[in-house]
């Protein structure tokens, strides 16, 4: 494992493969889960879609990492869901559900309506997120946790959507006009207002958003993994050898 910090302020570290990041991710949740609750608090957590994260899930239902946790006080949150049903495969709640949520209490967690309308199932969420964090200001998620796309997205923040451009709403309908849907996605002031943001990025093919997301210049509307730089958190990078592939 190799570590270092950019100049911006973001942590970036690499391991040999998949399973490597995700067991360094499941330590890290359960360390930000053990120190949230010392204060007698809760955890709050947004989980990331796709694919790369199923691992991480799958090894925080495994007694290793199970047992350290409190699930009860632990509050699941989504950073995104595409627009289907909760059953349907493409519904990241279905794969997080399947790979860690069933063994957790439903009031413990606050999917996203992905079956609604776009637009209401935004709004929906936001007073959902803003219920379990109170009305006023921008909620601070104890972790959330994101993946990056081979075009350097994030949740469902795509280069030139107008997502990118939310300055107040927490949650927003993004119309994604290369892939021909609609995404809910929690916007960047929530990203940038956590105490910890975990990116989990594998793959060569990832290797060429990676570098211009931590190498490039800034330009966050070509690679929106940029724009998350909490103002008062702290940023990770857990990247395989093959997604860190171009690295400086
Ligand atoms: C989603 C995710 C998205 C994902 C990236 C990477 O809903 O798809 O939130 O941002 O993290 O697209 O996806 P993979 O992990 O499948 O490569």
């Amino acid at each position: 494992m190799s570590t270092n910090m950019d100049r911006s302020g973001r942590q970036i570290e690499t391991f040999p493969d998949l399973d490597a990041v995700s067991r360094e991710a499941a330590q890290r949740f359960v360390t930000h889960a053990q120190a949230a609750m010392r204060d007698g608090g809760r955890f709050t957590v947004a989980l990331a879609g796709g694919s790369t994260p199923e691992r991480l899930y799958r090894l925080l239902a495994t007694p290793q990492y199970r047992d350290r946790v409190q699930w009860e006080r632990v509050h699941f949150f989504f950073g995104d869901e595409r627009c289907v049903p909760p059953d349907d495969t493409q519904s990241n709640y279905r794969m997080a559900k399947n790979a860690l949520l069933d063994a957790v209490p439903e009031a413990q967690v606050s999917r996203i309506e992905g079956e609604r309308a776009p637009q209401d199932a935004a709004v929906a969420y936001e007073a959902a997120v803003r219920a379990a964090f109170g009305a006023e200001g921008v909620p601070r998620f104890d972790l959330i946790l994101l993946g990056m796309g081979p075009d350097g997205h994030t949740a469902s923040l795509f280069p030139h959507t107008d997502a990118l451009n939310e300055t107040t709403r927490l949650v927003v309908a993004n119309r994604v006009a290369k892939l021909d849907t609609w995404r809910l996605t929690l916007t960047y002031p929530v990203l940038n207002a956590a105490a910890h943001v975990l990116f989990l990025v594998g793959g060569a093919d990832k290797a060429a958003a990676v570098h211009a997301v931590l190498d490039g210049p800034p330009n966050r509307d070509e690679y929106p993994s940029q724009g998350v730089l909490p103002t008062d958190g702290v940023v990770t990078f857990l990247l395989d050898s093959a997604a860190a592939g171009q690295l400086r």
